[in-house]
């Protein structure tokens, strides 16, 4: 078969959560390139509307949800009338995620340091809401009978990582696991269920630490194999992936992308 077919995602209903930014806007991104209807969830609305005005001038067939993914309500109720104002939803990436704050490298990040405050709204956005993401696709992909979900982990949710805080690694670890038993429970309906886990892409995460901190930047790009950071733009292969008829016996994994920070 024929690239262009295999990872044909043409005509297809898609939505990101945490899509104006970094990971989750090069998903939406690539979903849109390659003639995807593309929803995208933020809680903000500036930087949605930023990119939704780039994104349209392309030809792109994109529109924005301004949804707090806290809000768990509201969250649901616009997946599902994604769903049903297009008739269909084909993947889902719920990515938005937040930084727990610095590992226990640093004294805030101790483990008697951790704030219980900080502690709930992490788990609130990196855990909670992916399963509630994961709660309201499941209906409309079940009646269609197909359908993709792609949660963002990362390598803190395969082993520990010093520089990340507690409930990051916490969170990450848990999601991984979700979608495990998701995809078990939803294979018989072939909706596939996925995790990847990047390792450090040069984003906003954490007040977009890389930018500000050359010393943050060389510290995780010494942690991988290819010495560097990534651009948000490399994230983009294996989201087409996940996305389309490639991926057709792909379900229940954890999928690093990471220059081989795992590796070893
Ligand atoms: N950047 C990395 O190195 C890295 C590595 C591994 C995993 N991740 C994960 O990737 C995902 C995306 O993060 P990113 O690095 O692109 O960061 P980012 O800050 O650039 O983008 C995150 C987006 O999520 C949105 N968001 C945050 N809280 C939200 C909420 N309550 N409701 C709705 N939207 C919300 C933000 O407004 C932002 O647009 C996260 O789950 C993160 O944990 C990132």
């Amino acid at each position: 078969m024929q690239a262009a077919r295999l990872f044909d995602v043409s005509g297809t209903v898609s939505l990101v959560t945490g899509a104006a930014s970094g990971l989750g806007l090069a998903m939406a991104e690539v979903m849109a390139e390659n003639g995807a209807r593309v929803a995208m969830l933020d809680v903000d609305a500036g930087g949605l509307e930023t990119h939704l005005a780039r994104l349209s001038k392309t030809g792109a067939a994109v529109e924005g949800h301004v949804v707090d993914v806290t809000d768990g309500a509201l969250l649901k109720r616009t997946i599902g009338d994604v769903a049903t104002k297009h008739g269909r939803l084909d993947s889902v990436f719920a990515n938005a995620g937040i930084s727990a704050g610095p590992g226990f490298e640093s004294e805030v990040g101790h483990l008697e340091a951790v704030d219980r405050e900080r502690w709930d709204r992490v788990l609130r956005i990196n855990l909670t809401s992916v399963f509630e993401t994961l709660q309201a696709a499941a209906g409309p992909m079940k009646r269609q009978k197909s359908g993709r979900i792609v949660v963002t982990s990362s390598i803190a949710g395969i082993g520990a990582e010093a520089p990340c805080g507690y409930a990051y690694v916490a969170t990450k670890a848990a999601v991984a696991n979700l979608v495990r038993q998701a995809a078990l429970e939803l294979a018989r309906y072939n909706v596939l269920v996925n995790a990847i886990a990047p390792g450090p892409f040069r984003t906003n995460i954490g007040g977009g630490q890389f930018a500000k901190r050359p010393d943050s930047e060389a510290m995780w790009a010494a942690r991988t194999a290819l010495g560097r950071v990534a651009d948000p733009a490399e994230l983009k292969g294996l989201a087409l992936f996940l996305a389309s008829p490639a991926s057709s016996y792909v379900t229940g994994t954890v999928i690093p992308i990471d220059g081989g920070a795992t590796a070893d």
